[in-house]
């Protein structure tokens, strides 16, 4: 597969979202352990995850350890995938997503997050979403903390704002690699943060990219311009949206989420997928 820079590293153009296998709706193991090879065996180099990805409260990390399964029964060589893990959302087990920003538990967190993955430094460690409790910059110093420890190999955000972006570059150093933000057909306002990782050179890596996991087989039928570009080139629109993704910008990794290993094998197509300036246009316009 086609590769795009997180950093210092080269990674498959498309990587997978975990999120779909570990949430509600989630899969059994069998099907999320084939969707992770199947993944693998296209090219896929960026897995994306959480400690956050699980349904009950007793279960924290279930996706990091799905993972780190998968990768550990996979007959091929698994030595230059990354795992991107977050740390700072919270799920107690009735449905709902709480956050904790805090240097402590992010710290606690990382190290668990550590032993799941069974690494001695996690690749690529983000911060899942800012925590109005906690002011951004004692946050983000966890992370400076934890790069500096070696805990961490690489360093990025999410859920964050153009001034966060900056913040979080000056604090870490120049060595925020990352930015992970919700971006789809359906949600653009954070084109500008889109933008602005071009301008300074670091991944930028659309969430929900196909609307979300409930949304995400509706595309073609609720942006019409999507379904006709798919159609002409006889391909299913949700490719057509992350070929459009990757042309926004060289910076632009999309993580659509699969639970399937069709979907996934489906979306890494993208990366072949050129479009012509008319095309990108008319998607653009898709609002
Ligand atoms: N940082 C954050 O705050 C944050 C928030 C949300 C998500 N995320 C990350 O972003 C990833 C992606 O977001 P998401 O999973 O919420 O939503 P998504 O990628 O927009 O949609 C996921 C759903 O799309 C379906 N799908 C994937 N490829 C397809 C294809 N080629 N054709 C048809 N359907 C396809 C999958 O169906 P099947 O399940 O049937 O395979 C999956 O359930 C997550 O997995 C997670 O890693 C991060």
């Amino acid at each position: 597969m086609r590769t795009r820079r997180i950093g210092d590293l080269g990674v498959g153009a498309i990587g997978l979202g975990g999120m779909p296998m570990s949430i509600e709706g989630r899969p059994d193991e069998q099907r999320s352990i084939a969707t992770i090879h199947a993944a693998l065996d296209a090219g896929v180099t960026l897995i994306d995850t959480a400690d956050a990805y699980h349904l009950h409260a007793d279960e924290v990390g279930h996706n990091e350890s799905l993972i780190a399964r998968a990768l550990a029964g996979y007959g091929g060589d698994t030595s230059d995938v990354l795992v991107a893990t977050k740390g700072g959302h919270l799920r107690p087990g009735d449905g709902s997503w709480t956050k904790d920003g805090s240097p402590e538990h992010l710290k606690q967190a990382c190290d668990a997050s550590l032993k799941r993955l069974g690494v001695e430094a996690i690749g690529l460690y983000q911060f899942h979403r800012p925590d109005p409790r906690v002011p951004y910059e004692e946050s983000i110093g966890a992370l400076r903390d934890l790069l500096d420890a070696g805990k961490i190999r690489h360093a990025g955000i999410s859920n964050a704002n153009p001034d966060q972006i900056r913040q979080a570059g000056d604090i870490l150093g120049g060595r925020l690699v990352s930015v992970q933000n919700q971006f789809s057909p359906a949600f653009r306002s954070s084109e500008a943060e889109l933008e602005l990782c071009a301008q300074m050179g670091i991944a930028f890596l659309p969430w929900s990219p196909l609307g979300g996991i409930s949304k995400a087989g509706e595309l073609g039928s609720r942006f019409a311009p999507f379904a006709e570009v798919a159609k002409a080139h006889e391909v299913s629109p949700q490719q057509v949206c992350l070929a459009w993704m990757l042309a926004k910008a060289p910076v632009v990794i999309p993580i659509p989420g699969s639970s399937r290993p069709e979907t996934i094998l489906d979306s890494v197509k993208a990366v072949d997928l050129e479009l012509t300036p008319e095309e990108l246009g008319r998607l653009d316009a898709a609002g």
